[in-house]
């Protein structure tokens, strides 16, 4: 009875620590993100929250957190650009479709660099360089959905497209706090 008691409470304590440390993470991205909301019109402060939390440490600051987001958005390009490599390659793909591929190809090609010398400015605490990079980011990808409307087909990569958006908005926003 008092073994298994004990357990309990080791087991509530153990939980109660973990309960206070992912709540002071996510009090830090949720003040973070409250802040930088003016910064822009177009932010959107529940995707800054979400994005933000699931990479978040305890004790991050508004210059961790700026890092993360030029971080999250490069990943994405990336992964974005690679894509549509690999359409390019398949023989599948249609004939019109090929040039929007090659043209987003390049785009999230630059938006990955875009990121990625915003995280790397940051690092360097040359943050209006680093805003800078974030914002460019918006136009860029746009230009990718409109290639393929112009081709007269549906954009593939609009959830890409939304959130990398999004993130350089966040990524520069949340900069302009430094
Ligand atoms: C803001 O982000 C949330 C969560 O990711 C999303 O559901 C919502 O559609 C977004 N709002 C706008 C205006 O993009």
């Amino acid at each position: 009875m008092r073994a298994s008691m004990g357990k309990l409470l080791a087991v509530a304590t153990a939980l109660g620590a973990v309960l206070i440390m992912s709540a002071g993470a996510y009090a830090n991205v949720e003040a973070t993100c409250m802040a930088a909301t003016p910064k822009d019109t177009l932010f959107n402060y529940s995707f800054c929250v979400k994005a933000l939390s699931a990479v978040a440490h305890t004790g991050d600051g508004a210059r961790e957190l700026a890092k993360a987001a030029a971080s999250i958005g490069g990943k994405l390009a990336a992964a974005t650009e690679a894509k549509a490599r690999a359409w390019l390659e398949d023989p599948r793909t249609e004939r019109r479709a090929c040039d929007p591929f090659q043209q987003c190809y390049y785009i999230y090609q630059r938006a990955s660099n875009l990121f990625s010398s915003a995280e790397y400015l940051i690092d360097q605490r040359a943050y209006a360089d680093a805003k800078s990079r974030a914002r460019d980011v918006r136009s860029a990808v746009r230009d990718c959905n409109r290639f393929f409307n112009e081709a007269g087909l549906g954009a593939p990569f609009l959830e890409q497209s939304a959130k990398c958006e999004q993130l350089g908005i966040i990524c520069a926003a949340i900069t302009e706090l430094l």
